[in-house]
């Protein structure tokens, strides 16, 4: 236990511990952006991942806990890093790294804040369902079951909502390329040929989230897409 504290107590530990999360988090996004891409297959496959997900029960709510708690500690531990980092600095930086620095975590602040607010309201939006009065119109499915598919493409159908959901995603995109080079700067990989090709692994990677996530959106929007049943 000792062990554990000195370790987040450390700065070193702090920024594992903020990478680590960083990396769960992640981990989540790939998973949750598979699960959705089903829309593209009809209905039937997106209400029925929809439908396992639910009967997972208890199981789900473990999930979402533990998911909960990996974002409070890469919040909670990204801001201890940011008083330390105040903290040790006696001298302040020469003019151009200043700038530099400051503009890489300024961003990251804001990329970071807007996709919390995004998360909250994504959650009003598509879990709670409380955004969107036509959603409480939506009936079942054939089978019985929520119609995510018909939610999903009715919540797009408004512009302002999916526009919300591009600017979130392009500043998911950039918090994820910059957090994975200065991730691997904190892991020591400062290799002339490694950390350019780790860098730019961690920008095309982003950007296939981004594509993948802004493909649904802009495929209602563009009528490729179009709701199961009609309210
Ligand atoms: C076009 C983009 C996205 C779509 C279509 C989408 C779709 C959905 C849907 C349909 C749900 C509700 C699941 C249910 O209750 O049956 C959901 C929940 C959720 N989404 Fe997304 N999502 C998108 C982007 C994101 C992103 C980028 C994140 C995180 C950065 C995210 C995080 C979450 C979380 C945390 C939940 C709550 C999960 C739960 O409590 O079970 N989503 N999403």
């Amino acid at each position: 236990m000792n062990h554990l504290s000195a370790f987040s107590k450390s700065s070193i530990g702090r920024k594992y511990i903020v990478g680590i999360t960083g990396a769960i988090l992640v981990g989540f996004i790939i998973g949750h952006l598979l699960g959705n891409l089903q829309i593209f297959l009809g209905q039937e496959y997106i209400n029925s991942y929809a439908e396992k997900l639910r009967a997972l029960g208890a199981l789900l709510w473990v999930i979402r806990l533990f998911l909960l708690a990996t974002v409070i500690l890469h919040i909670w531990f990204t801001i201890r890093l940011a008083i330390d980092n105040r903290k040790a600095r006696p001298v302040p930086y020469a003019r151009k790294e200043h700038v530099k620095s400051t503009y890489a975590s300024r961003s990251m602040w804001i990329s970071g804040l807007v996709l919390l607010a995004f998360i909250i309201y994504h959650i009003a939006h598509f879990t709670v369902q409380v955004a969107d009065p036509r959603f409480a119109l939506l009936k079942l499915d054939p089978l019985n079951r929520h119609d995510v598919y018909s939610m999903m493409v009715y919540g797009f159908q408004n512009v302002f909502v999916s526009g919300f959901y591009v600017i979130a995603m392009y500043l998911l995109a950039m918090h994820l390329s910059h957090g994975a080079s200065s991730f691997f700067q904190s892991l020591g990989l400062n290799d002339k040929k490694l950390t350019p090709k780790l860098a730019t692994g961690a920008r095309i990677f982003a950007w296939l989230i981004f594509a993948g996530y802004v493909s649904m959106p802009i495929a209602v929007l563009a009528g490729l897409i179009k709701p199961a049943q009609q309210l």
